[in-house]
């Protein structure tokens, strides 16, 4: 266990309203959820073009590229797939913390998982977007080949094959990415942004 009884927290000059008023929008994460090749990253990107057109400040937080830096050496456990959402969900915060939203995208396939991080943000600030592409078709899409190593048993534990994924109970929005195009989906997410007043 890590000793972390002399550390007190130390709270900020410039507050997050602060950070808000300089940027003149709200700040929020942005929780894409959903299968391997459903769109997550796709549509989380055109969301990010469209609100930096729009001059509002955004980042993109994607599985791939934060597993080969800060989540280095996490496998797909449920353990360790906990322990990477937990740190993203960290992450998350700090971004709103910054008066930006945080765009994720990751699998994060477990509904308690995402609920924690749901947990340590503030109402409004957590728009769980539910990236709904049924399994079949992201096994066509396969973008990164992965469902094929899957199934043949080469990648084990892989969402959808052989380790669960649980549909959001009650997520803000449901983007199906099989039934528009990602311009309309990413418009979707924006239309619900305005619609709430967060934009
Ligand atoms: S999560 O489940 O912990 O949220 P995350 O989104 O970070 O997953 O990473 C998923 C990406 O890792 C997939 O898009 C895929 O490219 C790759 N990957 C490698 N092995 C697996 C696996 N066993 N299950 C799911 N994705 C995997």
């Amino acid at each position: 266990m890590a000793n972390n009884q002399n550390i007190t927290w130390h709270e900020t000059v410039i507050s997050k309203h602060n950070r808000r008023g300089l940027n003149k929008h709200t700040s929020s994460v942005i929780w894409f959820t959903g299968l391997s090749g459903s769109g997550k990253s796709t549509l989380a990107n055109a969301v990010d073009r469209k609100l930096y057109e729009q001059g509002i400040r955004s980042y993109v937080l994607d599985g791939d590229n934060i597993r080969h830096g800060l989540n280095k050496g996490l496998g797909f456990t449920a353990e360790d797939r906990q322990e990477n959402i937990r740190r993203i969900g960290e992450v998350a915060k700090l971004f709103v913390d910054s008066g930006q939203f945080a765009l994720t995208a990751f699998i994060s396939p477990y509904q308690e998982d995402r609920d924690s991080v749901r947990k340590i943000l503030e109402k409004d600030e957590f728009i769980e977007v539910y990236v709904k592409c049924p399994l079949s078709e992201c096994i066509i899409r396969d973008p990164k080949g992965l469902y094929v190593k899957a199934k043949s048993g080469e990648i084990l534990e892989f969402t959808g094959i052989s380790s669960p994924y649980e549909e959001p109970i009650a997520p803000e929005l449901i983007i199906e990415t099989d039934q528009f195009s990602i311009d309309k989906c990413a418009n979707q997410v924006i239309a619900y942004l305005k619609q709430k007043n967060l934009l």
